[in-house]
């Protein structure tokens, strides 16, 4: 007998995408969402569902909102414990900071330490799938997966190969970047609900070698994702062009690897070239929005009107730990405010189906996680739209749910997920 569970609250679903049309036309509430073991079986009217399913347990959560989990789409779980380090930009932050933290996941006491620290974290703040770079070792590939198989969590992970403009101890090979990759992946990738994404860091610490190596392995593999960084800050992009002189910009230096197609993720994208635009939308590449680490580093300004506009598909992520959060909210908040800056304010309804649909759409895994409809997994979220008195107070003069919702995605942050279910067991929040 399959266990049954009732979630009655206002279910927030997307039926189409908010980019297109009125954003709140793409959004339905319905009174309750049935969970069937580890599925999504219903969604519609509580009374109703209540009637045909008497055997369902049944969870009232009142006015507070259900939904799918967050999916954030590029991350590094390795830089958990050195998130919001002080006073650097891109080159000088990764040298300063980020290598010499990395360099410890060789040991996987530590590695498992932090990915289980990470999961806890980002569990709490409601991300139910997310798309991490781990560090160059296998064992930071091995204690990821691990600890998200352990949890039933949908999760995208990759070993990050560099070969050159990193500390010894942090590099491999083009050749032992290549096996290991390979090894981890046919290891880990559709194990359970895991996948392995092909993952060099960024075209400097990467010589033109492995580069080719990695477009090799994806040629191999086409059906894996693979992720990397491209057009972050202008010092980075000046660099490619000194270490790269032959390639037409920064995305030739994938393009010219093999390092270009319909299952990429780009993370960044924000000084881009219209060829680079062009190309990208034209294999219809995921396009991977960080704000707070746009601004947390100082990179600048991603163009999500103009992007959304000219068709590309863009997912939202923190970039943990050269994003300044663990939350979705967070991110969607700096979203919104980058978007100010840059004179195109995005809507409540747009900023939550970036951080769901959006990203579980940059992942190719819109059909099965980051919407609420029958068939769909059972990662499910409940926001408390009053969860501080700073945020209560606003949203008590709201007019609608979107006015209702606003101060939660600009103020919220975990007080405001009250339960959080994965694959149709709910985690303790
Ligand atoms: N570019 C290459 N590596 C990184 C990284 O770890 N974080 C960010 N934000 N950008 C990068
Ligand atoms: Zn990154």
């Amino acid at each position: 007998m399959a266990q049954k569970t009732l979630l009655k609250g206002r279910v927030l679903s997307f039926t189409g995408s908010p980019f297109e049309g009125e954003p709140t036309e793409a959004v339905k509430i319905s009174g309750a969402v049935l969970v069937e073991d580890d599925r999504i079986s219903a969604v519609g009217d509580a009374e109703s569902l209540r009637a045909n399913n008497p055997e369902a347990n049944v969870v009232d959560h009142g006015q507070n909102v259900i939904m799918a989990g967050f999916v954030d789409a590029h991350v590094h779980y390795p830089q958990t414990a050195m998130i919001a380090s002080w006073g650097k930009r891109l080159i000088d932050w990764l040298n300063t900071y980020t290598f010499p933290e990395e360099m410890k996941f060789g040991d996987p006491a530590y590695a498992g330490e932090i990915a289980n620290r990470y999961l806890d974290l980002t569990a709490a703040h409601g991300t139910t799938t997310m798309c991490s770079f781990c560090t160059i070792h296998p064992e930071s590939v091995d204690a990821f997966f691990t600890a998200a198989q352990k949890r039933n969590q949908r999760v995208v992970a990759g070993k990050t190969c560099m070969d050159r403009n990193a500390p010894e101890g942090l590099r491999d090979t083009a050749q032992t970047g290549f096996d290991q990759s390979q090894k981890l992946l046919e290891n880990w990738h559709g194990i359970d609900r895991l996948s392995y994404a092909i993952t060099p860091r960024f075209s400097p610490t990467s010589t033109p070698e492995q580069l080719e190596a990695m477009g090799a392995l994806w040629a191999d593999y086409p059906h894996c994702l693979m992720q990397t960084h491209l057009s972050e800050q202008t010092d980075e992009i000046a660099w490619v062009r000194e270490l790269f002189p032959e390639a037409r910009d920064y995305l030739d230096t994938y393009e010219k690897f093999g390092l270009l197609g319909s299952n990429g993720l780009y993370g960044h994208v924000i000084h881009l070239e219209a060829r680079e635009r062009d190309r990208l939308r034209e294999v219809d590449a995921a396009l991977i929005h960080c704000p707070t680490s746009n601004t947390f580093i100082g990179s600048g300004l991603f163009d999500m009107a103009g992007l959304m506009r000219d068709g590309h598909r863009v997912g939202l992520a923190t970039d943990t730990g050269g994003g300044s959060s663990f939350s979705m909210l967070r991110t969607m908040a700096a979203a919104y405010e980058i978007g100010q800056l840059r004179g195109a304010p995005l809507h409540a309804a747009q900023l939550l189906w970036l951080s769901t649909v959006g990203s579980a759409r940059s992942l190719r895994m819109d059909d099965c996680i980051g919407n609420v409809a029958p068939g769909m997994e059972a990662d499910l979220i409940v926001l408390d739209l009053a969860s501080t008195p700073a945020i209560a107070q606003r949203e008590a003069c709201a007019e609608n749910l979107w006015e209702a919702i606003f101060p939660t995605i600009m103020m919220g942050d975990d007080r405001a997920i009250t339960e959080v279910w994965i694959a149709g067991q709910r985690v303790s929040n």
